[in-house]
């Protein structure tokens, strides 16, 4: 296993940045919490609490860039579709009861006006036309649904943290994933949502350092991701489109 390991990172090393067959070097690693997408389960359990209960039966939650189907365990009262462009995760997410759909997120295969929850976890960072995708999520919004984010920052800061330090480290992303140049500026990114009708609230997160800390010693316990006043590295953030009637319902928080 160990070996098996080894060569999948050798050869994920071997591609350019933000080469989607990464994610079928890696495709056995998605259900390891202690594997190279650690980090992607400790934000997945981050974004669980901010799921709004569904309030009637049939209602979509959406997971743009599903990948394995991390957030399948949150998903309860929802039909929880997932989209993604890599084939081999989908059937991870599709093993773990999503329904996954190959697409791409810039252009959704997806009517009009039909989630109620759309998740965008660690996707927006990896997309070459940013503009396009959040046009899509709040089309595909329904008035009153709510959309959850994280992602990364396009600040030095993020660039040296996230790619030059943590790629290097236990629980960091795996190496060559990030593509520092796709990194998404908060601003920006509150003005494409407000233009589709969003008002996104946004908050910086880290990994508790005592969990982290536990962590290097057992590589087994999930590690709680905390939220920060500064959203420099990664950050997440929560919106809810605005009703029909210009009503808007409170973001869960
Ligand atoms: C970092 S992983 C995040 C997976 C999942 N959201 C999570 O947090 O566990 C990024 C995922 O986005 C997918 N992806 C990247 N670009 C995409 C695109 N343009 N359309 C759909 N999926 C894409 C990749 O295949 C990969 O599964």
């Amino acid at each position: 296993m160990g070996a098996v390991i080894s060569m999948q990172r050798r050869r994920s090393t071997r591609r350019d940045r933000n080469d989607l067959r990464q994610y079928d070097d890696l495709m056995t690693q998605w259900w390891r919490p202690e594997g190279p997408f650690a980090a992607l389960h400790w934000l997945a359990a981050s974004r669980r609490a901010l799921v709004p209960a569904a309030t009637d039966p049939g209602q979509i939650l959406l997971d743009l860039g599903c990948g394995g189907g991390l957030m399948a365990d949150t998903s309860a009262g929802y039909v929880h579709v997932g989209v993604d462009l890599t084939t081999s995760a989908l059937v991870h997410a599709r093993g773990h009861g999503l329904t996954a759909v190959r697409g791409d997120v810039s252009s959704l295969p997806i009517a009009p006006a039909t989630a109620s929850v759309v998740v965008a976890g660690e996707i927006l960072e990896h997309v070459h036309d940013l503009d396009a995708v959040v046009a899509e999520i709040c089309r595909v919004l329904r008035p009153g649904g709510t959309v959850l984010i994280d992602t990364i920052n396009d600040t030095r800061f993020a660039g040296i943290a996230l790619v030059h330090i943590a790629e290097r480290l236990p629980g960091g992303p795996p190496r060559h994933i990030h593509d520092p140049s796709l990194f998404v500026d908060a601003t920006r990114l509150q003005r494409l949502f407000a233009a589709g009708g969003v008002d996104l609230d946004v908050w910086g997160l880290r990994p508790s350092v005592r969990d982290y800390l536990r962590f290097l010693v057992d590589r087994r316990r999930s590690v709680e991701m905390v939220r920060t006043r500064s959203t420099a590295g990664v950050y997440q953030g929560v919106g809810v489109k605005v009703d029909v009637s210009g009503a808007v319902e409170r973001s869960p928080s």
